[in-house]
């Protein structure tokens, strides 16, 4: 299409075509950071609640709400309405100078934290989850004036170099030079594919037992014994591991592993990037596990993925302005009006909500329909989940074996906008994560109803059996 054609016929879809679109994306959008999985690539037009609309106003229900940072639903009125006000008043200003949403953001987060964990601590924005990522290594590093750190095997932790060394799949550094920060990778506890073959309700946490053997001698290349000085600083977790396929860990197994770590005044460094703000039927994901973190580092959720920001709360120790000055990290966006207001908004909107009762009760009744399905298709090898992060595993009819082929065309099947459960022509967006790629991590609006889960289990079942079938 030419450029006289593009003016003389103005803007907006009336004047492009799917097709055209399509072309121009091909040619002109780096596909770097654009995902071309599925087979047909959805241009969406709306989005409202729980759904998403295509072009031609077909309705895709959407389980997994922007990777969990919509979690309070598309169009949210009372959040669009906090960014429209501020949009009136303060839009736009230089993050070297303060506004209110700003510092009372930071307090509600910091105030919360002291209850919850009764420990004092401070706030520290800035644009995306690994921006927000790369800032806590800086604590981190600042602290033990070293950087070497331990994260898990299936942990994710974001794209930017520093997020990509402590990141465990190779691919994502494999073309990007030598990681000479890279984290030592650990076994996370997913017990559906035990990485030592155990069993769980018999296997006494023996990964545990495994990573504090590596403290047992110095010959272990971790701990110097004469001093008990270790090499690594921190350890990056993921209470609930998200792209890795929304693994929930055995109840014991954190208080157990923060034990060894402090031990050797190791870091724990929680990301909630994923499961932070109720995914989870909990503030924070760690919650569940009565063990606290001296960093923690939050994003998506916090302003329903309007006007991004991200941030860390961090022990005072570790960010008091004697130790963490002005201008240790900094970017243009970070603490952006427009974010503050809004995620000051979401923190009051979940002070005056009872998330922790509604994203559970939703969850578990997600989980029961999905086990009910479970028992018909041995395909779906395991279903699992905290509050409303759930898992549904997806394998060969042995259901153990996994099958990302299947999963792939499950996922085309929804993204087709062709199923009809329902008693209309519909799509389902799924999301998929897990080490072999046949996960649906699902993460529906904690808005969504009954009814909508009885939809989305009906139209994952019809892209099921179509699925098997093809
Ligand atoms: C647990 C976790 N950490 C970090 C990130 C990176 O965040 P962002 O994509 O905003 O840089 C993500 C993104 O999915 C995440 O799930």
């Amino acid at each position: 299409m030419s450029q006289k054609q593009l003016t003389k016929t103005g803007r907006g879809e009336k004047i492009f075509n799917q097709d055209q679109l399509l072309n121009l994306e091909e040619k002109y959008c780096s596909w770097g950071d654009t995902v071309h999985y599925a087979e047909k690539l959805n241009i969406f037009k709306e989005s409202k609640g729980n759904y998403l609309y295509d072009r031609d106003g077909v309705e895709f229900l959407d389980l997994q709400m922007w990777y969990s940072a919509a979690n309070f639903g598309y169009g949210n009125r009372r959040l669009n309405t906090a960014l429209k006000k501020q949009i009136d008043v303060l839009p736009q200003l230089a993050c070297q100078y303060l506004h209110e949403e700003k510092i009372l953001l930071a307090a509600k987060i910091a105030q919360r934290n002291e209850r919850t964990f009764e420990e004092k601590g401070r706030v520290h924005f800035n644009v995306g989850g690994s921006s927000a990522l790369e800032d806590s290594l800086k604590l981190v590093r600042n602290h033990c004036g070293r950087s070497l750190v331990f994260a898990f095997m299936g942990g994710y932790h974001g794209r930017t170099l520093a997020a990509s060394a402590i990141t465990s799949s190779f691919r994502y550094r494999e073309k990007f030079g030598h990681f000479g920060d890279r984290a030592m990778f650990v076994p996370y506890p997913y017990c559906f594919r035990c990485p030592y073959d155990k069993k769980k309700d018999f296997c006494d946490l023996y990964c545990l037992k495994q990573f504090e053997k590596l403290f047992e001698t110095e010959y272990h290349s971790v701990v110097n014994k004469k001093n008990s000085k270790c090499e690594f600083v921190a350890f990056y977790a993921e209470a609930i591991q998200g792209t890795g396929g929304y693994i929930v860990p055995p109840q014991d197994y954190f208080l157990g592993l923060k034990d060894i770590l402090d031990r050797y005044g190791i870091l724990f460094i929680d990301d909630e990037i994923q499961m932070g703000f109720f995914r989870t039927g909990k503030f924070w994901a760690i919650e569940h596990f009565n063990i606290t973190p001296d960093i923690i580092v939050f994003g998506k959720a916090l302003t329903n993925g309007l006007n991004p920001i991200s941030g860390v709360w961090a022990k005072e120790k570790l960010i008091s302005p004697d130790v963490f000055p002005p201008g240790s990290t900094h970017a243009t966006f970070s603490s952006n009006p427009l974010g503050t207001a809004v995620g000051l908004e979401v923190m009051k909107l979940i002070e005056e909500s009872d998330f922790s009762t509604s994203v559970a009760r939703k969850g578990q009744y997600f989980i029961s329909r999905l086990k009910k399905l479970q028992k018909r298709y041995p395909q779906i090898g395991d279903v699992d989940g905290l509050g409303l992060a759930l898992r549904v595993e997806i394998c060969g009819k042995d259901g153990y074996t996994p099958d990302k082929e299947l999963t792939d065309k499950i996922v085309n099947l929804g993204l087709s906008g062709n199923l009809t459960a329902g008693g209309k022509k519909r799509g389902l967006v799924l999301d998929v994560g897990g080490y072999y790629k046949n996960v649906f991590t699902i993460a529906p609006s904690f808005y969504i109803t009954e009814k909508e889960i009885d939809l989305g289990v009906e139209l994952l079942e019809e892209a099921l059996s179509k699925a098997l079938r093809k």
